[in-house]
């Protein structure tokens, strides 16, 4: 019993104090994005380095995309920027292609939905870019690019404020890379962030301590329910294996006086004692049994 509550204890704690992580549930979003970009290209016959707007499908309604269509040689020499980003020259697609295809978004209202770090609140809209080749765009394969970069950043200037609940002298850098990591970093003068790679970018500040309090008070007070419950439903289940095993002790016990099978209790010296029917050495006291 009592080991049984210090797992309940040590799994409560647990919960309430596992280290922050982040959100991100973006696969469905990928798709929508990538698949409203290429429609865009394929429509529109893009010029080389021009920007477009796509339309991203109704269920997106509030996120911009917009694609670029450029020759990795332009990008290798000049570098290039849309919308905030600037890619420094001396970057290329992996592997080579001739040319490629830049899809900008920028998530706006749906920032937080898809991607949300507990203690922490966007104080910007996640934008973020990703390399595809479009060598042959009309072609129905989507074919995704790595980016290398030459050790010059890629860097990004957000212009828009989302929450300013948070206090911006405290936000930092998350870069979310499609493997999964993220990075945070300082940030550059206002509202700048540098990269390495393609991505989604934002900036994260703490949730004020007070509204962080009211929160951790919250998982406390459901954690104490939960162990509550935990430990009510372990007392029923031990009160009805209590009164069980007593029944059954009971019934074992009427059986036996409806044998008469009660146990004979003998006299050994000045103490009473119990014996069985057959006993095959008759007790004898040590001190007093010669006389
Ligand atoms: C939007 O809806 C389409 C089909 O109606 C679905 O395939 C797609 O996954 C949805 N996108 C998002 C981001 O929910
Ligand atoms: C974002 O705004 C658009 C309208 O601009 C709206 O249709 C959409 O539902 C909003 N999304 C969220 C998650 O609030
Ligand atoms: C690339 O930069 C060179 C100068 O460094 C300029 O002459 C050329 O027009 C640029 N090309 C593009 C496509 O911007
Ligand atoms: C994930 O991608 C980022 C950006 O390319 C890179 O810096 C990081 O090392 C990668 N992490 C893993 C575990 O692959
Ligand atoms: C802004 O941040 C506060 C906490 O700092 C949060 O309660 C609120 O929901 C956020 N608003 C938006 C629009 O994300």
């Amino acid at each position: 019993m009592n080991s049984v509550l210090l797992l309940l204890v040590l799994t409560v704690f647990y919960l309430a104090s596992a280290s922050p992580s982040v959100k991100m549930e973006t696969n469905s979003l990928d798709a929508s994005v990538e698949n409203s970009a290429f429609q865009t290209l394929d429509l529109r016959r893009p010029h080389t380095g021009s920007l477009y707007r796509a339309i991203p499908p109704a269920n997106l309604s509030g996120v911009e995309v917009s694609v670029i269509r450029l020759r990795s040689r332009t990008l290798w020499r000049n570098g290039t920027n849309f919308r905030g980003f600037t890619l420094p020259p001396r970057t290329l697609p992996v592997p080579h292609v001739r040319r490629l295809a830049i899809v900008y978004q920028n998530l706006g209202n749906w920032s937080s939905q898809y991607y949300s770090m507990p203690g922490y609140s966007l104080i910007t809209p996640v934008v973020g870019f990703k390399v595809y080749d479009a060598s042959n765009i009309h072609s129905n394969s989507i074919i995704k690019l790595g980016l290398k970069t030459s050790g010059n950043p890629i860097s990004i200037q957000f212009d828009a404020l989302l929450n300013t609940s948070g206090k911006p002298s405290t936000g930092k850098c998350a870069a979310f890379y499609a493997n999964g990591t993220v990075h945070l970093s300082a940030m550059g003068s206002a509202y700048t962030c540098y990269a390495q790679d393609q991505g989604r970018f934002s900036i994260i500040a703490p949730i004020p301590p007070e509204t962080r309090k009211g929160k951790r008070g919250k998982c406390w007070v459901i954690g104490l329910a939960l162990g509550f419950a935990g430990m009510a439903s372990m007392c029923y289940v031990g009160f009805m294996f209590l009164r069980m095993s007593r029944s059954k002790k009971v019934q074992v016990m009427e059986r036996q006086a409806d044998d008469g099978e009660l146990f004979k209790t003998v006299w050994v010296g000045g103490s009473k004692m119990p014996s069985a029917t057959v006993t095959r050495t008759q007790p004898v006291l040590e001190n007093g049994g010669l006389t």
